[in-house]
């Protein structure tokens, strides 16, 4: 698979829909990134104006809406962990009405697929009254979000036609992760030094392909756990919780199963009283120090009658797990077990015989507030 840039890729070739194509194109699009973003040294490549201004930040405030914020979930573990500067996360349309109290000198990342998005604009032109520095990521050149921000990083997915987002979300990720490592590098901190991204990027690549090609082991789970209930849950901890969101994100958005995603330990402070017999919970196992809390959570479930699944990094696997992905760098888990999330979303929605790619009541590019 390569990536086509050219508009003309918008064409669906011989796939039934678009969000079929797009996840099929994530490992086309990593390795495309290593290509436009690492050197024949595998240094990432960042502008050094950039990586000046946000090293002169004290607090990076990530803006995004929909999955774009959920990659920003992602992200700001990365910018922490890697660079050692505090990060939060915030929804556009909250932003923009009610900050919280800024830091001394903060800068702003906007995650925009389209680079259109109003309520991110809104914060945009906000942060510009103020000259704060700014980038924003997105898959479109000479978006509105891109002209108005100091700098641009683009996503290079190509044309991401459905309008349940996929390979955005994982480009956004990587683009990320390869800012922190640059960022960290250049505050000299340890932890990006020591950071294979450009290696990690490769087998997180051939990663998908091998979740992507077992495509009807899990059109046979959506089958079997998502195509009766009319609600599910995902559960983790950590990165495997915000993961949980945005895959709860996806499958309400395209097969209209209410779906949510929730902090595992969470779960009996309220939300286990929802389960009934045969309800979905679905667990994101792959980070080390969290594993087995989470495993307990999902047990917990299981013993109310959930039907339980589970996605587990390939290390922490058990016999009876359902969906293993294989092992990469714990930071870069989203990466790969998203994908299986996205799939048991998709065929939960052609088996119901929905419009997969234009979901009803949702909009691909939303420019009202
Ligand atoms: C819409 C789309 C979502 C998207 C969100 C943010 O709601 O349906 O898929 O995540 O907008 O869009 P953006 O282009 O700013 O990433």
């Amino acid at each position: 698979f390569k990536v086509d840039m050219d508009p003309s890729a918008a064409d669906k070739g011989t796939y039934p829909f678009y969000m079929l194509k797009e996840i099929d194109e994530q490992p086309a699009v990593m390795r495309k990134l290593v290509q436009e973003y690492f050197d024949s040294d595998d240094q990432p490549q960042i502008s050094e104006k950039l990586l000046q201004a946000m090293a002169e930040s004290d607090h990076i405030y990530i803006i995004g809406a929909g999955t774009s914020y959920h990659a920003g979930l992602i992200g700001a573990r990365m910018f922490e962990k890697l660079c050692g500067v505090p990060t939060t996360v915030h929804i556009s349309s909250e932003f923009a009405y009610e900050q919280p109290l800024l830091s001394q000198k903060p800068f702003f990342l906007f995650l925009s697929q389209s680079g259109e998005t109003a309520d991110s604009r809104e914060v945009l032109v906000h942060v510009n009254e103020h000259n704060w520095p700014s980038l924003t990521i997105t898959n479109v050149d000479k978006s509105t979000l891109s002209r108005e921000a100091t700098f641009t990083l683009l996503l290079y997915a190509g044309p991401e036609i459905a309008v349940a987002s996929t390979k955005a979300y994982t480009a956004q990720i990587a683009v990320e992760a390869i800012l922190a490592k640059a960022l960290g590098e250049y505050l000299s901190r340890d932890a990006a030094q020591n950071f294979d991204l450009k290696h990690q990027l490769g087998t997180i690549a051939n990663g998908m392909q091998s979740i992507t090609d077992s495509k009807e082991d899990i059109e046979a789970l959506a089958s079997r756990y998502l195509s009766k209930p009319r609600n599910a849950f995902y559960i983790g901890r950590g990165i495997d919780w915000s993961v949980s969101l945005e895959a709860a994100l996806k499958l309400k958005e395209i097969s209209y199963v209410q779906a949510e995603g929730f902090a595992s330990g969470e779960l009996k402070h309220g939300t286990i009283a929802l389960i009934e017999n045969q309800t979905p919970v679905i667990a994101i196992i792959t980070q080390d120090r969290t594993a087995g809390l989470t495993r307990s959570n999902l047990e917990e479930t299981q013993s109310r009658g959930a039907a339980v699944l589970t996605i587990v990094s390939r290390h922490l696997a058990h016999e009876d797990d359902n969906i293993i992905i294989p092992d990469v760098d714990e930071l870069l888990t989203p990466l790969l077990s998203v994908v299986p999330a996205q799939l048991l979303a998709y065929y939960t929605s052609l088996g119901k015989g929905l419009d997969v790619d234009k979901p009803r009541n949702l909009a691909k590019s939303v420019t009202v507030q």
